[in-house]
């Protein structure tokens, strides 16, 4: 990828969020604090600090699990999402530039399924007003509905908190959020009818389609779900596709995701059987359906610890052929 067709140069992302001698990533200090905010109003510190080496919480259902994903993986998520976006290392260009044309302004439907506390959506929005907010990218006003769809109802009230943290800010750059909160199994066909019926709502004077999944190898191949959600994402792609219209998948870089057996192997299947409405690498750049990436960054909340990043990217355009 040549510095011509990069919409965003690495050597511009402010010290805020890029340590480019150190190769060091910083969360948006509005994205961390709202963070730190949520922690300390519902006593997770404890929780957050205790996670380990060991440790990968994938949440779920009940408080509990929800408690230790949020408390342990948020920012994580997070900065996995931010790699993606700034293209620090200038290894996923066409990820980033995708995120970014998307995200440029007018109006934006976004879909986050699963969005958990809304750690993708947040981190790519504030990550933009952060750009913003140093003259890196331009201040158009900026629409955006977004549709988080979730199981469970503890990290759906942790998104909703989140995002009232983040308004301020994201306002301050001219990004104006509204946002729907919604149930959704994966593995339920009727659910899935429900978070379409409000996207197909959201959408009438939508001009562009963002539809974000992260961090659903866990589940999905963990637990071994993948044939159940199969018919409900086949759904949801096609419905999210059409003009302008992309899906950013993300995954930690594991085994589960990027291994000859794992969920991109598995995604990359899917998107043959899904040809007349999604497309890989339509811009021709490379062969590999996925990219990766790998960093550190500075954890929000013990910030004189730093933390890996391990990032592995699809980009799926939602372009139909007749
Ligand atoms: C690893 S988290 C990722 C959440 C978010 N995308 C992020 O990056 O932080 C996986 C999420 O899937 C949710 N989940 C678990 N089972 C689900 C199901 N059957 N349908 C939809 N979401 C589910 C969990 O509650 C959890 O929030």
């Amino acid at each position: 990828m040549t510095a011509a067709n990069r919409l965003l140069e690495p050597e511009r992302l402010p010290k805020t969020l890029w340590d480019s001698e150190k190769k060091i990533l910083r969360l948006p200090d509005a994205l961390a604090q709202a963070y730190e905010t949520l922690i300390d109003r519902y006593s997770l510190r404890e929780l957050a600090q205790s996670r380990t080496v060991g440790d990968s919480p994938v949440g779920g259902l009940d408080k509990a699990a929800t408690d230790k994903h949020f408390a342990q993986q948020f920012d994580n998520s997070a900065a996995r999402a931010q790699l993606a976006v700034t293209n620090s290392t200038k290894e996923v260009a066409r990820i980033s530039n995708a995120i970014l044309q998307t995200l440029s302004g007018n109006m934006v439907c976004i879909t986050d399924a699963p969005c958990g506390a809304g750690a993708a959506a947040f981190s790519l929005l504030s990550t933009i007003a952060e750009l913003r907010a140093h003259d890196v990218l331009p201040r158009m006003p900026l629409h955006i509905r977004l549709i988080g769809a979730e199981i469970s109802d503890f990290a759906r009230q942790y998104a909703k908190e989140m995002l009232a943290e983040l308004t301020p800010f994201l306002e301050s750059q001219a990004i104006f959020v509204q946002a729907e909160l919604l149930p959704w199994d994966v593995t339920d066909n009727l659910s899935n009818t429900d978070l379409i019926q409000n996207m197909v709502r959201a959408k009438t004077s939508i001009s562009k389609n963002l539809l974000v999944v992260a961090n659903f190898s866990g589940f999905l191949t963990t637990s071994g779900k993948q044939k159940d959600a199969q018919p409900q994402l086949a759904e949801l792609f096609r419905h999210t596709s059409g003009d302008e219209s992309v899906a950013i998948w993300i995954e930690p870089q594991m085994n589960s995701a990027v291994s000859g057996s794992g969920l991109f192997s598995t995604v990359g299947r899917w998107v043959k059987e899904w040809h007349r409405f999604v497309r890989v690498n339509t811009d021709g750049a490379v062969n590999d359906s996925f990219l990766t990436s790998e960093v550190q960054f500075w954890s929000a909340l013990t910030p004189d610890r730093l933390r890996p990043v391990r990032l592995a990217v699809m980009r799926l355009d939602l372009v139909r052929t007749p």
